[in-house]
């Protein structure tokens, strides 16, 4: 289903709110975990990981760290990009699936850490493509007039749902935290276009069963991971499509996109299918693995920071997961007025 923003009612006028990123934050917890530290643990090699993945090291938190924990460190930072004070937030969104209790929300934690007390405070579990998804209802928040400002998180700790006997997950997901600020703005640019989508079909292709439910653990990731691949490689490429399309956009007028970080044979493959230089695609994956909910603000965070984005470029964020689901944002970079 496609949905476009930003024109909408605003206190009984017609008006259009853009919902603008102006501040970007990330964290990364100290500890690093090598694939040589993985074959330690596990039946595999550096060379296997780094050539079937492309992923050469990922964090791993820290007994004390949580979902909640990092995400504050990533929020701070993002907010002071943004100089606003957490008193100013209308709404904090953490996407997450790896929350630090069952309730309440991370979120919660976190509008307390920051001191947030004016703001509402949820969490948004679509799995790895949990950012988007927040992203995506934050945007619909500030173009129905209803928030101005909000903080979107995402931050998982996959170590703690990590087999560490099972190569075949335990070498792709690490943990961290990345978090965007939100604002509305009566002038562009802004968030343009936003896909959500799922098929719940697919829901056993990639879960983690939880004490709630009527498996009794232990409460692992459990994934098919040829059969996502394909999945992954269809979606991206469906979804940049649609979302471009959207903004009657071609896909040559977009200049970066920023994808989950999942696998550098799925965002190549993607670029081949799309017919994009696979230079416009942003990867860290190789420093961090897959960090689910947190990877696309993490890259999105690093991708500013490198200079990869400038006022005026279109940026397609887009990302896949369990559920099966998927998301995809096309968001007009750059500061402006703000309201
Ligand atoms: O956020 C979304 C999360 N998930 C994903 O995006 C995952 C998407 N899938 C993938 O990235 C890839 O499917 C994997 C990296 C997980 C696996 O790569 P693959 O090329 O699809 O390998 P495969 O599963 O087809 O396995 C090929 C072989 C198997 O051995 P046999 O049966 O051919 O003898 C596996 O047992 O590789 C073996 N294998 C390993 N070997 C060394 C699987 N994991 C490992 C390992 N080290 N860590």
């Amino acid at each position: 289903m496609l949905y476009f923003a930003p024109i909408s009612r605003w206190k009984g006028i017609s008006l259009a709110r853009y919902a603008r990123i102006t501040g970007w934050g990330k964290y990364l917890p100290e500890k690093v975990l090598t694939n040589k530290d993985l074959e330690r643990l596990v039946d595999t090699t550096e060379a296997w990981i780094l050539a079937r993945t492309g992923i050469k090291e990922r964090r791993i938190a820290a007994d004390d760290e949580t979902a909640s924990s990092m995400a504050v460190h990533a929020a701070r930072q993002a907010l002071k990009v943004a100089k606003l004070s957490p008193d100013s937030l209308d709404l904090v969104i953490t996407a997450t699936c790896t929350p630090d209790l069952i309730f309440p929300a991370s979120a919660a934690l976190v509008q307390h850490e920051l001191g947030a007390e004016n703001a509402a405070a949820f969490d948004l579990n679509a799995a790895c493509s949990g950012f988007i998804y927040a992203l995506a209802t934050a945007s619909q928040f500030i173009a129905s007039g209803t928030y101005t400002n909000i903080l979107v998180l995402g931050s998982e700790v996959y170590s703690r749902i990590l087999d560490w006997q099972d190569r075949s997950t335990c070498i792709l997901f690490g943990d961290g935290a990345g978090a965007v600020v939100m604002q509305a703005s009566d002038t562009p640019p802004g968030s343009l276009n936003f896909v959500l989508g799922n098929d719940g079909s697919g829901v056993d292709l990639i879960y983690t069963p939880g004490p709630c439910g009527t498996n009794k653990g232990p409460y692992y990731i459990k994934m098919s991971g040829s059969e996502v691949f394909k999945f992954a490689v269809n979606i991206i490429c469906l979804a940049t499509r649609q979302v471009a399309k959207s903004a009657n956009l071609d896909l040559k007028d977009i200049e970066l996109i920023v994808p989950h970080q999942a696998n550098t044979r799925i965002i190549k493959a993607a670029a081949k299918f799309l017919e994009i230089p696979a230079g416009k695609f942003f990867v860290n994956v190789d420093k961090y693995g897959n960090t689910s909910a947190a990877s696309v603000p993490i890259a999105l965070c690093e991708a500013v920071e490198a200079g990869r984005l400038r006022n005026g470029d279109h940026v397609v964020l887009v990302g896949f997961g369990g559920g099966l689901s998927w998301a995809a944002m096309l968001l007009e970079w750059g500061a402006g007025r703000k309201l």
